[in-house]
């Protein structure tokens, strides 16, 4: 089968890298991976290869490195896009080690952007967050939104990204890029063969979720019931990671295909849907059979009360739509959890 052209995906064998690596194989392209291995490990493209039948080319190195990254472009000059995704992304650790967050994010995003024009590669897609937001004023949130002053490092380093894209596309660089505003992905592949795996104690609900049902944790802590919601608990946006992945084949071939309105574009990549953390583990009971360990403890610093995404203008600009219910994502989850930690044994 001819392919459609050669794309290079940062971070892909992370969580939302590997599942769009494997969209991307299916739908025909060839994928090059650059990943420092810090957050994710090198099985990952094994079982890349075994859902796809294709082995997508693995380069191990950290994009701080301009040496290697300037190789990787001489032997990569014919790619037709860029989707990238690497990145430090724990709320909690970037309040910790702010500086590690700011180099490790920030600096990637201008030695890629630089080697872009340098080797005249055009299409762009940047991995932002709804954590631009903060806590809207108005709900559901649309791309619209005043961006506020961002509640961790990590967040900041998303506003800073798209600014830093958006700017560059601004100074006349022949780049064309799409910034992708995630809101909560979750969930696996259906082949139970990839998925979230946060290295140490997760800091998410899902894997905690999965790792305490599978008796790794003793128990989930629920972060307050005092909120000003129907039950008391948080409420997010939780998209299916593989519908994630899908909006990222649609965006890169927005680009590729000149469809794009302008050179710089956002759009936000959630269901539309809000669900509380007590309606999450209702859904992971009833979709799983498992029943779960919880207790409510204080709220956690920097959690914003609710979020949940305004999808007009991804839906009918960009063409794309999330499908997967709430149960499918928490089951997929959970086959994921149980096939890894089975392997492990
Ligand atoms: C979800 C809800 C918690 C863990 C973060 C980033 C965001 C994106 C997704 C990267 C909250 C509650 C959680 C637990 C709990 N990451 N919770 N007990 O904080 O919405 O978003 O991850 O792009 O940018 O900010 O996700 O899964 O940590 O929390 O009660 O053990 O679950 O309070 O209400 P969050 P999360």
């Amino acid at each position: 089968m001819s392919k459609k052209g050669k794309i290079l995906v940062t971070g892909g064998t992370g969580y939302i890298g590997s599942h769009t690596t494997v969209e991307l194989i299916e739908q025909g392209y060839e994928v090059v991976i650059i990943d420092n291995l810090s957050n994710s490990d090198a099985f990952i493209v094994d079982r890349i290869e075994q859902i796809t039948d294709i082995r997508p080319k693995f380069y191990e190195f950290d994009l701080l490195d301009t040496d290697k990254l300037d190789n990787f472009f001489k032997e990569n000059a014919d790619l037709v896009g860029i989707i990238h995704f690497a990145a430090a992304k724990a709320v909690g650790e970037s309040v910790e080690i702010p500086l590690h967050y700011y180099r490790n994010n920030l600096v990637p995003m201008i030695n890629i952007l630089e080697a872009m024009k340098k080797y005249k590669i055009e299409n762009f897609v940047f991995s932002s967050s709804c954590t631009v937001y903060g806590q809207p004023d108005e709900l559901p949130v649309t791309e619209n939104a005043p961006v506020k002053p961002a509640e961790s490092p990590y967040g900041y380093t998303k506003q800073v990204n798209e600014n830093i894209l958006n700017d560059t596309i601004k100074s006349g660089a022949n780049i064309k890029g799409i910034a992708l505003r995630y809101f909560n992905p979750i969930g696996a592949h259906h082949s139970g063969l990839i998925g979230e795996l946060p290295k140490g104690v997760p800091n998410n609900l899902l894997p905690f979720i999965t790792q305490t049902a599978y008796g790794l944790r003793k128990q989930l802590s629920v972060f307050g019931e005092d909120y000003n919601t129907p039950d008391g608990s948080c409420i997010r946006d939780y998209i299916h990671v593989v519908d994630l992945a899908k909006a990222h084949i649609v965006a890169i071939e927005r680009l590729i295909d000149g469809k794009n309105k302008n050179s710089y574009e956002m759009f936000n990549i959630g269901t539309g849907n809000g669900f509380s953390v007590f309606e999450v583990i209702k859904s992971f009971e009833q979709s799983t059979g498992e029943k779960l360990n919880y207790k409510v403890v204080a709220r956690r610093a920097g959690d914003i009360e609710q979020i949940w995404a305004d999808t007009t203008i991804g839906n009918n600009e960009l063409g794309w739509k999330a499908t997967k219910t709430l149960d499918e994502m928490t089951l997929s989850a959970w086959k994921w959890e149980q096939n890894y930690r089975k392997d492990l044994n």
